[in-house]
């Protein structure tokens, strides 16, 4: 497995090299993340993980500072799963003057976590299409863990005509069910314990569906209160189209139930997929 740093010399081993598949990564790596790259070996000849801390896509307020950088266990990973390439470039390399020139995103890159995350996405799409550049990738795979992130990277690559297919892979749960994150760690013992119950909520909200319920406002309500009750901050629980993530019309049969909350100072995603039968 090649480890490469520098853009140069990355173009130089690619040249010529098709059926390339990237699995684009902040690192700090997990069996969600090593899922992608199973998927990606699935679809393609050489597979190339990208490690990067991203600052474009951090808050002023946020971890970028404190964001786990485990480079050297991430390698040994992505080895034992038969990656092929290793891209972990410097800041300097990416960025080597203020990144002034962003992919512009349409307004649902403003809602659900970009409300409460301002140029997030803006600064994640930037990043991606930067890497897609670079090493351009006939296929790239992401995580249906971050639902709306995987929503813009395939309006990012159908609306400006990326050569590139977006492939999504199911989140990766630990045995209780909570869903795997680099983030996790920073939750104390007794955060951890409770930190399941963001899923438990998104499984009851689901089954409530499926039992026909149709008072969408009602269930993310009562869903929220039963999380502030717990000492959860809320930031959204929220039931949309899998299709434009728009709130659904009545007669919208594939939903997705998407929550962001903070147990102390860790911030946790989730969200389910549940389809209604009629
Ligand atoms: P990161 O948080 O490292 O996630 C990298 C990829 O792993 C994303 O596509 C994410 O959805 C996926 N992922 C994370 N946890 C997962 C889980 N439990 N199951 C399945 N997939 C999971 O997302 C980013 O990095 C960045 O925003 C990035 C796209 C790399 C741009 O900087």
């Amino acid at each position: 497995m090649l480890v490469i740093h520098t853009i140069a010399e990355l173009r130089a081993r690619l040249q010529g090299l098709t059926g390339i598949v990237l699995v684009p990564t902040m690192g700090n790596l997990h069996q969600g993340h090593l899922d992608l790259v199973r998927i990606a070996r699935q679809h393609g000849q050489f597979v190339v993980v990208s490690i990067f801390v991203n600052p474009l896509q951090f808050g002023v307020n946020e971890d970028y500072s404190k964001y786990p950088r485990t480079l050297e266990q991430d390698c040994k990973m992505l080895e034992q799963c038969g990656v092929d390439m290793v891209f972990a470039p410097g800041e300097r390399d990416l960025y080597p003057q203020p990144q002034q020139v962003t992919v512009d995103l349409p307004p649902i890159a403003d809602e659900l976590c970009g409300a409460f995350r301002p140029g997030h996405f803006r600064g994640a799409a930037t990043v991606v299409l930067k890497l897609f550049n670079i090493v351009q990738p006939r296929i790239a795979v992401f995580g249906k863990k971050d639902y709306q992130q995987l929503y813009l990277m395939r309006q990012m690559a159908a609306q400006l005509n990326l050569p590139v297919e977006i492939i999504g892979g199911e989140t990766v749960r630990a045995s209780d069910g909570l869903a795997l994150s680099s983030r996790n760690q920073y939750l104390n013992i007794a955060e951890r314990t409770e930190a399941v119950f963001l899923y438990q909520t998104l499984i009851g909200i689901s089954v409530a569906i499926m039992d026909g319920a149709t008072d969408f406002l009602k269930l993310e309500r009562q869903a929220i209160e039963a999380l502030t009750a717990r000492g959860w901050q809320v930031d959204y629980v929220t039931i949309r189209a899998q299709s434009n993530l728009a709130e659904p019309t009545a007669s919208e049969r594939n939903l997705v139930i998407l929550a962001a909350a903070r147990l102390g100072q860790t911030r946790l995603i989730d969200n389910l997929e549940v389809s209604r039968e009629w």
